[in-house]
């Protein structure tokens, strides 16, 4: 059976705490080249990586590809709206069909089902790069900027602030694993899924829910926010309402710790969620968190391939 890399808790938190390993050794070995060249030992020689987009991207469509290119393969890109599964082809057979042309499908799509349908259905790994539940290759890169910018995992204190969305999912779900604490700041009713809070807490980390943002970010380490309208959801009037009181600002900033540092998966919406004075501030790791997808990709890759 394919080792498939849905959510975090499928590699487990020792995989996990490999994998950012992996990508700090991998990156220093690699200073110097050009993004393209493959690494020395080039561990997916030969190795093809399907990616299938049922949504827009940037950083996961150029880092799975620069990821794949590093480690020796190879990786093709699906617009989902011009292939046979635009069309009404099942996921079923399209996983069949593809486990037998490529090593590897990266899928981004909506229903977290559909992933579940895919991975039930394939002979080779299948990589979540976005559903509506979770991001949970964002966090990897996420982890790793956090500890290359000098903070130690356990016991870290992390700040979510704006929308109970798919990427705090996987936040919550690697402080379960990681053991870190997350104090969540959410308006009344974007609260984050409750299976992963709950997940999160059983597994000793301690969270927080409040509404109240100041006291979600008092004494943090790390301050992470994202967009407030996530791909497939309504520009809601009232809901961009409720989220201005969670707007990442100086002030919001001046009560977590002094070197705390701000995160943000990008693509980021100045003067929403964050204003540009945070967003281009030394605190601000944002640049570095994007460009670590590719590390991170790489290990999740080296995982998925049982070479981790
Ligand atoms: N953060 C992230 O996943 O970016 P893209 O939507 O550009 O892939
Ligand atoms: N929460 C955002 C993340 C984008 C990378 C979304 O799902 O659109």
């Amino acid at each position: 059976m394919a080792r498939h890399f849905l959510d975090l808790s499928d590699a487990g938190g020792d995989a996990v705490a490999a994998m950012i390993n992996d990508a700090i050794s991998r990156k220093a070995g690699r200073s110097g080249f050009v993004k393209g060249r493959a690494d020395s030992d080039k561990p997916l020689d030969g190795h093809v990586l399907a990616m299938i987009f049922e949504k827009n991207s940037t950083r996961t469509r150029v880092s799975f590809d620069i990821a794949m290119r590093q480690l020796g393969g190879t990786a093709l890109v699906m617009d989902a709206a011009s292939t046979q599964l635009g069309r009404g082809e099942t996921v079923a057979d399209t996983a069949r069909v593809l486990s037998r042309m490529v090593d590897a499908i990266m899928i981004r799509t909506d229903d977290h089902a559909k992933i579940e349908e895919m991975a039930r259905h394939a002979s080779v790994p299948v990589i979540n790069g976005l559903t509506d539940r979770s991001h949970p290759c964002q966090i990897v890169a996420d982890l790793l900027t956090v500890i290359e910018r000098g903070k130690a995992l356990p016991g870290l204190e992390v700040a979510w602030v704006g929308d109970g969305n798919n990427v705090l999912s996987s936040l919550l779900e690697a402080a379960g694993l990681m053991k870190f604490n997350v104090r969540v700041g959410t308006p009344k009713g974007y609260e984050p899924d409750a299976e992963f809070v709950r997940n999160a807490r059983a597994a000793g980390s301690r969270l927080t829910l409040t509404d109240d943002a100041v006291e979600a970010v008092k004494d943090a380490d790390v301050i992470v926010t994202d967009t407030w309208v996530s791909m497939g959801q309504e520009h809601a009037a009232d809901k961009l309402a409720a989220m201005a009181p969670f707007q990442v600002n100086n002030a919001l900033m001046s009560h977590a710790k002094a070197d705390a540092i701000f995160l943000h998966c990008l693509p980021a919406h100045l003067g929403e969620e964050v204003t540009e004075d945070v967003f281009e501030s030394n605190q601000s790791a944002v640049f570095l968190e994007a460009e670590n997808r590719i590390h991170a990709q790489k290990s999740i890759l080296l995982w998925a391939f049982e070479r981790l």
